[in-house]
C-alpha cells in the first residue's frame, strides 16, 4: 500500500471567478487529495453572488465527496494550515483577490489564508495564486514580481482559446487543469498540448 497523498490547503477568496475555486475544490475531491478548505468572509460573498452558493453544506453539495475535506476559519490564525510542522503538498488561493495577494507579499498574516500562505513560502512548498483583476496596477505587479521572487507561481485567471471552447466550463477547466498539473496532480481537464498550439 503507498503512502496516503499529502493535503493540499485550498483557499477561496474574494476575486470574481468563485466558479474556478469550485471546480477546483471538486477535481480534487475527485482526485482523492486531501484537502484543507479555507474561504474568506468576501470569498463566501461572491460564492453568495455570483453561484447561490450561501453555506458549506451547499458548496459541498456541488463539489462532491467531502471524506477528504477539512474546513477552517478564515478568522483561526491558529488553525493546521498555520502551521509549518504540518506536512502538507503545498497551497493554492483560487480565485486570489489582489488585496489577499498584497498582504501575503508583505507578509502581514491577518487571516489564516495569508498566515497559511506565509507558511508555504517559510517552508518552500508549493504556492499557487489564481489572481483576477484587470486592468493591473503597478503596485499589482510588483507585489506579483516580489511573490515570483519569494518562490510562489502566479497563475492567473487567463484561460487560452486554442482549443475553440464552446462552453463556459471549458474555460474553466483550462485554469483548473493547469493548477492541478502545478500540483502534480493527474487530470483530464483542458486541452492536451498538440504541436502548434500555444500556452
Ligand atoms: C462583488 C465583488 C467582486 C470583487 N472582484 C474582485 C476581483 O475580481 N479581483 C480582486 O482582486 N478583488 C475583487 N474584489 C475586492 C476584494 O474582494 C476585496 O479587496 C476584499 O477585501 C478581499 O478580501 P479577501 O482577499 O480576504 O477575500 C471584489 C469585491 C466584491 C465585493
Amino acid at each position: 500500500m503507498g503512502d496516503a497523498p499529502l493535503p493540499v490547503t485550498a483557499a477561496i477568496t474574494g476575486a470574481s471567478g468563485a466558479l474556478y475555486g469550485v471546480r477546483l475544490l471538486r477535481a480534487l475531491n475527485d482526485a482523492g487529495v486531501p484537502v484543507r478548505l479555507v474561504i474568506s468572509g468576501t470569498g463566501w460573498r461572491l460564492l453568495r453572488e455570483e453561484l447561490d452558493i450561501t453555506s458549506e453544506a451547499e458548496l459541498r453539495d456541488r463539489t462532491g465527496d467531502w471524506q477528504l475535506v477539512t474546513v477552517y476559519r478564515d478568522d483561526d490564525r491558529g488553525a493546521t494550515p498555520a502551521s509549518g510542522s504540518s506536512p502538507s503538498r503545498g497551497m493554492v488561493i483560487c480565485p486570489c483577490s489582489m488585496g489577499t495577494l498584497a498582504s501575503i507579499a508583505q507578509g502581514t498574516t491577518r487571516s489564516l489564508v495569508e498566515r497559511a500562505a506565509d507558511v508555504v513560502l517559510k517552508e518552500r512548498r508549493r504556492l499557487i495564486l489564481v489572481p483576477r483583476e484587470t486592468p493591473y496596477s503597478a503596485i499589482h505587479l510588483e507585489n506579483m514580481l516580489r511573490l515570483t521572487r519569494a518562490g510562489a507561481l502566479v497563475l492567473p485567471a487567463s484561460p487560452g482559446f486554442y482549443h475553440r471552447p464552446q462552453r463556459i466550463e471549458e474555460l474553466i477547466d483550462f485554469v483548473v487543469g493547469r493548477v492541478l498539473s502545478q500540483l502534480g496532480i493527474q487530470h483530464s481537464l483542458g486541452p492536451h498540448w498538440q504541436s502548434g498550439e500555444a500556452d
